[in-house]
């Protein structure tokens, strides 16, 4: 175990340290320096081994770093070594396209129940899973291991969904739904709001709109 606590802001960059290097790794590159990653990834070097210290410095002086060796602690640290169980409350459009998405359990999440309250859905197959109706949920989290279960539900219903998953023993919820869930805190909760992420990218053409209309009356 790592006895430094690693800040949030290094985890929020391991996954993308993490897809470069599974990249690095398709293209059989056997170690990488802080330098090459960085230009890469457009990321100082120094930043990358700051970043990768907190793990007590993968890499070697003069070698850089072993690309493979690497990619599999960054996965463990992530908890990618492991292979997790998510259901999906919701069959609709978002649910729908989580489920068809392959990707998922290629990383070790392997979607094994999908769940909705709409009948004409119920036994529709989604990649071999048969969405099933809400009245049986309780049941079959209460006898199957589930890690994570994804709400793309109306933000009306997460809620309650939610309050209900975590009574029969969910531990983390992958919420969707545009709503705050106010779960206990033994509970993960990430939200994903791509709504948010939109208007960031607002924000920044227009400011990027204004900065260009500025240098014109300058000109
Ligand atoms: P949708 O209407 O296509 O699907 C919602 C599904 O939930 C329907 O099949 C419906 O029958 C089912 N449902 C309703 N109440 C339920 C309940 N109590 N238990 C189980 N299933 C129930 O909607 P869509 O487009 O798939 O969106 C789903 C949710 O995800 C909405 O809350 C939406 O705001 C949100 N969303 C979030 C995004 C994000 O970036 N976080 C992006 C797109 C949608």
């Amino acid at each position: 175990m790592y006895e430094k606590e690693i800040s949030l802001a290094v985890i929020k960059r391991l996954p993308r340290y993490y897809r470069y290097l599974g990249e690095l790794l398709e293209n059989d590159v056997v170690r990488i320096s802080s330098k090459e990653l960085s230009e890469k990834m457009q990321v100082t070097a120094s930043q990358i081994r700051q970043d990768l210290n907190n793990f007590g410095g993968f890499g070697q002086q003069g070698y850089g770093y072993n690309v493979e060796y690497l990619f599999t602690e960054i996965g463990k640290i992530l908890g990618l070594d492991r292979k997790y169980h998510v259901i999906i409350i919701g069959a609709g459009n978002l649910g729908q396209a989580l489920a068809n998405y392959t990707d998922f359990e290629r990383r070790g999440f392997l979607i094994k129940g999908i769940f909705d309250v709409n009948p004409r859905l119920e036994g529709i197959s989604i990649r071999g899973n048969e969405i099933r109706m809400m009245d049986t949920l309780e049941q079959f989290v209460k006898t199957n291991s589930v890690h994570i279960a994804a709400l793309t539900i109306p933000k009306a219903k997460a809620p309650q969904v939610a309050a209900d998953l975590v009574s029969w023993g969910v531990k983390a919820i992958w919420n969707f739904a545009p709503t705050d869930l106010n779960l206990p805190k033994n509970i993960t909760v990430e939200n994903v709001h791509l709504a948010e992420s939109l208007m960031r990218l607002s924000y920044n053409l227009k400011a990027r709109e204004e900065q260009e209309s500025e240098n014109n009356k300058d000109e």
